[in-house]
């Protein structure tokens, strides 16, 4: 994960050249150089598109609800950056709502590990367990004017969540893994990850931690490469939810210029092969009307579509690899899409940025290193 950023005096550091350039507040950048895979992409000849019906094997992974057919996927690959895949949002409006509410609502729970622990431990003040509800609630008492008994500590708040760690969690302190602190993965996500990256021809993948990171306007990731898993054969898989990013992809050293990429709500960026140890950062979180078209529109009939499909296809995938994460998965999203009160996600989302990145610590078969 993210190591820390060394500065270079040297004058061949490149990567940080684009980066303090993207990240410039006034005047703001030119981004003509920014790759945009939704405006006319067939004009470069740096990346092509692949169509995804021909590289299909997932007769034993059927499609998670509000995934958009795989041959209708627009994946492009970059012939400057082996490895690299982007996929433009696969994702319906409703299930897009469903990941952010599953990473603000569920995944900072205490059963895993995120930044606020770490203030806790400081202070030796106990937080509630759902910060999304405890901050809803102390947001709602403060409109109507209500004096707490137990007054919220704002150390708390959804707004300081900047981390949170599934699976394997990572240490930040000396950039390792370690068996025994460990949290169940999300049987949704790991789903997900899976889905997508055997929809793009790799067959094995195993999530074994993931890191969400949560971003508002103005925050950024600095340059780093993610080595400390055993494994870097394997893909790791980014999700973006939320407001738009400028993401830099370099070399395996910061002397070689980053290409920059255009990311919108709903994008997926897989690392893998030669781009699987290269420099990344995100310079830039900004607003844009993207994720209010891509995201805010009515699901209702998305709802009562699938909500239809449940009823037919109840023992359809019974006998599948994974069916019991594939039929879960669909379940609590039915149940949290029939549910869900979206516009406190809509509000805290029109400034920010949330990234889920997907990773196999281990190799095939490989125990943990003691
Ligand atoms: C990371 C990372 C990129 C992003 O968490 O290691 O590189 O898109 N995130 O936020
Ligand atoms: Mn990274």
């Amino acid at each position: 994960m993210a190591s820390t950023y060394v500065d270079d005096d040297t004058g061949t550091d490149l990567f940080r050249e684009e980066f303090k350039r993207y990240k410039r507040k006034e005047p703001s950048p030119d981004l003509s150089e920014v790759i945009d895979f939704t405006t006319d992409p067939t004009t470069n000849n740096d990346y092509e598109i692949i169509p995804l019906g021909c590289l299909q094997t997932m007769k034993t992974n059927p499609p998670l609800y509000g995934l958009r057919p795989v041959n209708e996927w627009k994946v492009y690959r970059c012939l400057s950056k082996p490895g690299f895949v982007f996929i433009c949002n696969p994702f319906s409006a409703a299930a897009q709502r469903y990941w952010c509410y599953r990473c603000l609502h569920d995944y900072p729970s205490k059963d895993n590990v995120t930044n606020l622990d770490f203030i806790e431990k400081q202070c030796g003040i106990n937080r509630e367990d759902n910060i999304w509800s405890a901050s809803e609630t102390y947001e709602r008492d403060k409109k109507q004017d209500k004096v707490d008994s137990a007054p919220f500590d704002l150390r708390f708040h959804i707004k300081k969540l900047r981390w949170v760690t599934l699976g394997y969690h990572y240490n930040w302190n000396d950039k390792t893994y370690d068996k025994n602190n460990v949290s169940i993965f999300p049987f949704d996500l790991k789903y997900l990850a899976k889905y997508v990256t055997s929809a793009i021809g790799y067959n094995e993948y195993n999530p074994e931690a993931s890191i969400v990171n949560y971003y508002h306007i103005g925050s950024t990731l600095a340059g780093h490469t993610d080595h400390s898993e055993y494994d870097h054969q394997s893909p790791i898989v980014s999700f973006s939810f939320g407001q738009d990013a400028i993401f830099l992809l370099g070399g395996e050293t910061k002397a070689v210029k980053p290409l920059a990429f255009h990311l919108r709500t709903g994008d997926i960026c897989v690392m893998a092969g030669q781009s699987r140890l290269c420099y990344h950062a995100i310079p830039r979180v900004f607003t844009s009307k993207h994720f209010e078209i891509s995201c805010n529109s009515s699901i209702d009939d998305e709802i009562r579509h699938l909500n239809s499909l449940s009823n037919t296809n109840e023992n359809i995938q019974s006998t599948l690899e994974n069916s019991t994460d594939y039929c879960k998965t669909n379940q609590l999203m039915l149940t949290t899409l029939n549910s869900l009160q979206w516009d406190t996600y809509e509000q805290f989302l029109s400034d920010s940025r949330i990234n889920i990145s997907v990773r196999q610590v281990l190799k095939h078969g490989q125990c943990f290193p003691d």
